[in-house]
Order: C-alpha cells, then sequence, then structure tokens
C-alpha cells in the first residue's frame, strides 16, 4: 500500500462497526458525570509546550521523550496535548474559574504521546478525565473512586483492581527524595543512563523505570510511605475508611509513584491483567500544588482519567460492550412504486418515535437483497412496503429476532404496533 494512505504509526481509524461501542461507553460516562454534577470542558488540542513542561515536570518521560513538539509560523513552540489536567488548570485560572470558587469538570478527546506503539499503547489515544478543583478533604478523592468504580460495575466489569497510595506534601517527598538520592548514589554503578540522569535532577523518577535488569534495585529502594507528614497519613487513612464503607476493595502499593510530578498525597490506579503490559485503564490524583504553580491561587484538586481504547478493550474482552446500537426498524422497499411512499412513511414514523432508529432501504436492490440488508443490520423488525401494501393501505410487520409472525398492520395504526412490538409501550 502507498505510504500516504497507512495512517500515522501509533494512530487509527475508529471504523464504523466499532464506534457503537464508543458511543455507548461514552454516553454511559457523560450520564455518570451528570449523576455527580460534574460539567464539561471543552479543551484546545494544543497548548503552549511550557505549559506542559511546568505541570508535567521536566525530567518526566513525557517532556523528555514523548512529546509532539512544534513551532508555529510566529515561531512559538507548542505541543499537542499529552494529557487534559494541565490545560484544566490553565482554563480554570484564565477563565477566572477558580476565583473563590470550586469546579467540577470533565473533558474527553485524543491525546499525544511519543511512546512505542503496542497492544493498549498507542501515540494518539483518547482519555475521558475528570477533575475537581477547590476541594481539600478526603471526601472528593473517595468520590472520585466511588464515581470510577460505579462506572465498572454499570459496565459489568471485572477483573480491574484498585491501587492506591499517598505521595504526602510537596515538603514531606522532598525529605522521601532526599533519601532516595542517597540510596540510588549508593548504587549508581547499577543505574542505567537514564537513571544516571534523573539521579541529581529528580530521583524519584527512577522508580518508574521499565529497565528490567534495574527491577531489583527499584524493589528494595526507601518506600514513600515511610516519609509521610501526619496530616497526609490522616488524609489517606479516611480515604481508606470511606473506601471500606462504600465497599470498595483496593490494596496500598508503597511503590505506585505515577509517572507525572504534579501529584501529591493520594494516588491510585484501577489495573487489570486482561490487557498484556499496558494495564492501567484508569489513573489520577491529587495535584494540590499545581494551580498555584502555574499562576493561580493555592487550589487543591484531584482527578483520573480513563484510557478510552485500554477499557474498551477491557469490555470486549470481558464481553461487556454496552447494546450496540442497530437501527430498530428497517424498511425494505420493494418495487421502484415503494420509494416515494416509503419515504414519506420512513419521515412520520421518525416522527411519531422519537429515539426509535429506523433506517430506509438505499440504493435499490431486489427484495431478497433488501431483505438480507434488513438482517445484516442488526434491525428488531422489517417493515416491508411494496405495490400490494400500498394499494391496500397497509405495511408488513416483519419481526427478525423476536420469533413473532409477520403481520399486515393499517398505516394508522403502525407507530403503535412498533412500539408494541419493539417494547416501548
Ligand atoms: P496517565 O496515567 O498518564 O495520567 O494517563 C491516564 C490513562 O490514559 C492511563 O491510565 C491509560 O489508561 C491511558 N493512557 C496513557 N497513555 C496511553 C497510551 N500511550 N495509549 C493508550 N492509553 C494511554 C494522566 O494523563 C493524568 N492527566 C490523569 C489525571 C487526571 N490525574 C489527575 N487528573
Amino acid at each position: 500500500m502507498s505510504e500516504i494512505l497507512q495512517s500515522v504509526r501509533g494512530m487509527s481509524d475508529v471504523l464504523p462497526a466499532e464506534t457503537p461501542a464508543w458511543q455507548a461507553i461514552e454516553s454511559l460516562l457523560k450520564q455518570t458525570m451528570q449523576a455527580y454534577g460534574y460539567q464539561e470542558l471543552r479543551l484546545p488540542l494544543v497548548e503552549r509546550t511550557e505549559l506542559f513542561k511546568r505541570s508535567i515536570g521536566e525530567v518526566t518521560d513525557i517532556v523528555e521523550k514523548e512529546m509532539y513538539t512544534f513551532e508555529d509560523r510566529n515561531g512559538e513552540s507548542l505541543t499537542l496535548r499529552p494529557e487534559g489536567t494541565a490545560s484544566v488548570v490553565r482554563a480554570g485560572i484564565s477563565n477566572g474559574l477558580l476565583h473563590n470558587q470550586r469546579q467540577k469538570v470533565w473533558y474527553t478527546g485524543p491525546m499525544f504521546r511519543y511512546e512505542k506503539p503496542q497492544k493498549g499503547r498507542y501515540r494518539q489515544f483518547h482519555q475521558f478525565g475528570a477533575e475537581a478543583l477547590g476541594f481539600e478533604g478526603p471526601d472528593i478523592d473517595a468520590e472520585m473512586i466511588i464515581m470510577s468504580a460505579r462506572i465498572w460495575r454499570a459496565l459489568g466489569l471485572s477483573k480491574i483492581e484498585l491501587q492506591i497510595n499517598s505521595l504526602g506534601t510537596i515538603e514531606s517527598r522532598g525529605v522521601y527524595k532526599e533519601k532516595l538520592l542517597e540510596y540510588f548514589s549508593a548504587h549508581e554503578d547499577q543505574l542505567d543512563a537514564d537513571s544516571k540522569n534523573r539521579l541529581h535532577r529528580n530521583p524519584m523518577r527512577i522508580l518508574d523505570t521499565k529497565n528490567p535488569e534495574m527491577a531489583d534495585l527499584v524493589a528494595a529502594a526507601p518506600q514513600i510511605t515511610d516519609y509521610l507528614d501526619d496530616e497526609s497519613r490522616e488524609h489517606f487513612s479516611v480515604l481508606k475508611a470511606l473506601l471500606d464503607q462504600a465497599g470498595i476493595t483496593y490494596t496500598v502499593n508503597p511503590r505506585l509513584v505515577r509517572g507525572l510530578d504534579y501529584y501529591s498525597r493520594t494516588v491510585f490506579e484501577w489495573v487489570t491483567d486482561q490487557l498484556g503490559a499496558q494495564g492501567a485503564v484508569c489513573s489520577g490524583g491529587r495535584y494540590d500544588g499545581l494551580v498555584e504553580q502555574l499562576g493561580g491561587k493555592p487550589t487543591a484538586a484531584i482527578g483520573w482519567a480513563i484510557g478510552l481504547e485500554r477499557l474498551i478493550a477491557l469490555c470486549e474482552e470481558l464481553d461487556c460492550v454496552p447494546v450496540v446500537e442497530n437501527p430498530h426498524v428497517y424498511i425494505v422497499l420493494a418495487g421502484e412504486e415503494a420509494l416515494k411512499p416509503g419515504f414519506q412513511l420512513a419521515e412520520e414514523l421518525r416522527d411519531a418515535l422519537p429515539g426509535v432508529r429506523i433506517e430506509a432501504n438505499c440504493g435499490g436492490g431486489s427484495f431478497k437483497s433488501q431483505f438480507k440488508r434488513a438482517d445484516k443490520s442488526g434491525a428488531q423488525i422489517a417493515l416491508i412496503l411494496g405495490a400490494e401494501e400500498i394499494e391496500n393501505g397497509v405495511a408488513s410487520v416483519k419481526p427478525l429476532r423476536s420469533g413473532n409472525e409477520q403481520r399486515s398492520v393499517v398505516l394508522a395504526d403502525l407507530a403503535g404496533a412498533l412500539a408494541t412490538e419493539l417494547g416501548l409501550q
């Protein structure tokens, strides 16, 4: 195939056969957000490069290796967003949304990271994220997690486990970083080039290494949980109590430090063993210092983002893809004379039955081939209109899945009959 016909490596089309699953999952996510009082925030795909450097951190995989950065015609350095939290904070500050106010927002759309593509890891991928800004206490941490658990429940997902940890405050993390620096410096000969480079700049990022040769060294490193300040410890213990009360099981994973620098206190990931190496389906945490760091007033905040490709893959793996939106009714137009009255009938039925998906046959074809299309479309009912029906002022209703008999229905009664057959009344 000629190269220009291939999509860019790590970036895929979502084909019509796949979009119903996406839409069903997205609509469930939106409904859930509404139920918890979150509002949508639509963000640009492109931001100033500096925003991501200052928020995600200069010494992180994302900023060092994965950003799609370019100069615009004005010579300004811009970056395709690798995530949404930085933009939410920027939009919150610049639009005055955080001024003596709290915000609960959600966003969705493509993110871009120049990673090595593999199953579950792409260069253009989609996140659905939720962020709550202006909330300090552990109650919102619990609510965020409970909200995500509700989504898994609504989808019927199992095999997805919650890991939580606390990273403490920026100050207590400073102490921990010193300890890490001491530890890794004492084993400098075992560090790979990347980690040596990070040793003095950001030793916590050594813990994210994917190099198996360093796994033992990292496993024996000091644990952040041993350096928590009292308030963070208390915050974490209230969160755990609230999760216990909500019946949400979790594992405390002291090694969970997340790959972005803006986190403080609570961090969490929902992980699955069903998708190979890329097991994190939803990740997030608190970023209490970020608003101030980017120039706003001190504002506590927390959020998570779901990787939609991974969530959908998990739903497919576990046979939990929500109902696919096939047409309810497929209108078979037998013979040329059926075209005009058939189109009119389709419009009348769409008026009479809002929300019912009605597909009228287009492109002609014999009765047999139209009937095959009706079946293939997944419709519940084939509605047949031919010369005989037109003459008698009826249409034939043929249920395709319920096993009910085909019958003639006068046009005036048709909407009611379809609604009954579809179980809508
Ligand atoms: P993150 O862990 O970098 O966090 O990404 C969140 C989720 O996006 C991951 O758990 C994963 O499901 C998905 N994901 C990440 N990279 C890829 C990729 N290359 N291909 C496919 N899926 C991917 C964040 O982005 C934070 N902004 C989350 C957050 C929101 N924290 C607070 N608020």
